[in-house]
């Protein structure tokens, strides 16, 4: 067996914990330092998964020899932590969303692209594993091809909670669900031309937007991304998006609770899809869980064939673009012409 990869995760917050787990579950894989500017998070992370606690990733990336860092700040360091993996010749994973600006994106894909180093953003909601059936039942023809999209996200989930940082932030739910919700919309259907938002704050004690409709328009088809944190419903469904896809010759609907209905022509047909079990993941977080084991383990193929990752750096400018572009469409009350940032 070929050598482990030996990876640093830099970032040892709320999120990471899904990384590490993801990572120590993968004997390819060897966690071999972690970085977290807070002590008690990076020695807790450090006893747990039997790596070395670092508080400066410069002074990680000088010490250690590793393959790849997994960046798992929040955005505003992304840019720093990423041109330091390129720096120092190593690949790197990094979280959504990239960037808030369209240039520290297009810096960090440069700046990686020059050394010819693999380059993934963190990108799960099309690696959750009901996406993956989803796309499976288009590529089987089932549905045809697919002219209206609906991929909706709404709960009154307590978010702050985990993400008190989600409070103060200025944009809000189109930049931490909704660019999900984009980059499912590619997935399935292909790349809008434009797109039209409409966005409102309801919880008064929050900064930014907490419900966003985007309209997006595919050259034959259109798509509504629509997003709420501030929604009740019968039963708490978080984290689980909702998609309805409809096409020439049926149609697919994924409701709550992963329940999968396909029609095609005349044929009905259910399924209730069960979500791959990982001892350490609990619900309600477990469909999500599930697909940062998957998304992790398409970066590992990657690394090892050479391929280029399906949410790499340079196809997420794409998804930044149209994220950056629903709030422009939104300051503007015009719709943006997707594209115009490339
Ligand atoms: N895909 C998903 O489903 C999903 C869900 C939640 C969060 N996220 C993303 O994960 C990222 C992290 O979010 P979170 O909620 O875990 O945040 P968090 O605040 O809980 O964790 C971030 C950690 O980074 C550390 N940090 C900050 N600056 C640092 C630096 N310079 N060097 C080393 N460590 C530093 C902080 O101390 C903190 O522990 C965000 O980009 C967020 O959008 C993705």
């Amino acid at each position: 067996m070929n050598s482990p990869f030996r990876v640093a995760v830099i970032g040892t917050g709320f999120f990471a914990q899904n990384h590490l787990h993801a990572w120590a579950g993968m004997p390819e894989v060897d966690v071999v330092a972690v970085c977290d500017i807070d002590r008690e998070r990076a020695d807790a992370a450090a006893a747990e998964f039997g790596a070395r606690p670092y508080l400066d990733a410069r002074e990680l990336l000088a010490t250690e020899d590793i393959d790849f860092v997994d960046i798992a700040t929040t955005p505003p360091t992304h840019r720093e932590m990423v041109e330091l993996a390129a720096e120092h010749g190593v690949a790197a994973i990094c979280q959504k969303p990239l960037a808030w600006e369209m240039s520290d994106a297009k810096a960090m894909v440069d700046a990686m692209a020059a050394r010819n180093l693999t380059f993934m953003v963190h990108e799960n909601f099309r690696f959750q594993y009901p996406m993956r059936r989803i796309r499976e039942v288009i590529d089987s023809g089932a549905i045809g091809r697919p002219f209206f999209g609906r991929i909706s996200f709404r709960t009154n989930f307590d978010c702050y909670a985990n993400q008190p940082w989600l409070i103060d932030s200025e944009r809000m739910i189109i930049v931490d669900v909704a660019v999900h919700l984009f980059d499912l919309a590619r997935f399935f259907i292909g790349e809008p031309t434009s797109l039209y938002t409409q966005a409102l704050r309801v919880n008064p004690r929050i900064r930014g937007e907490d419900v966003a409709t985007v309209l997006m328009r595919m050259p034959e088809a259109t798509c509504i991304v629509d997003a709420s944190y501030e929604t009740y419903a019968d039963h708490l469904t978080y984290p689980q998006t909702f998609v309805t896809l409809e096409g020439t010759e049926g149609a697919v609907t994924l409701g709550p609770d992963y329940r999968l209905q396909v029609v095609s022509g005349d044929q009905v047909t259910h399924e209730d899809l069960r979500i791959p079990h990982h001892p350490w993941a609990s619900e309600p977080w477990n469909g999500i869980q599930d697909s940062v084991v998957n998304v992790q383990r398409h970066f590992i193929d990657c690394l090892r064939s050479g391929r280029t990752p399906e949410t790499s750096g340079e196809d997420t400018l794409r998804l930044l673009d149209i994220t950056l572009g629903a709030y422009e469409s939104l300051e503007s009350g015009l719709p943006y012409p997707v594209g115009s940032a490339l």
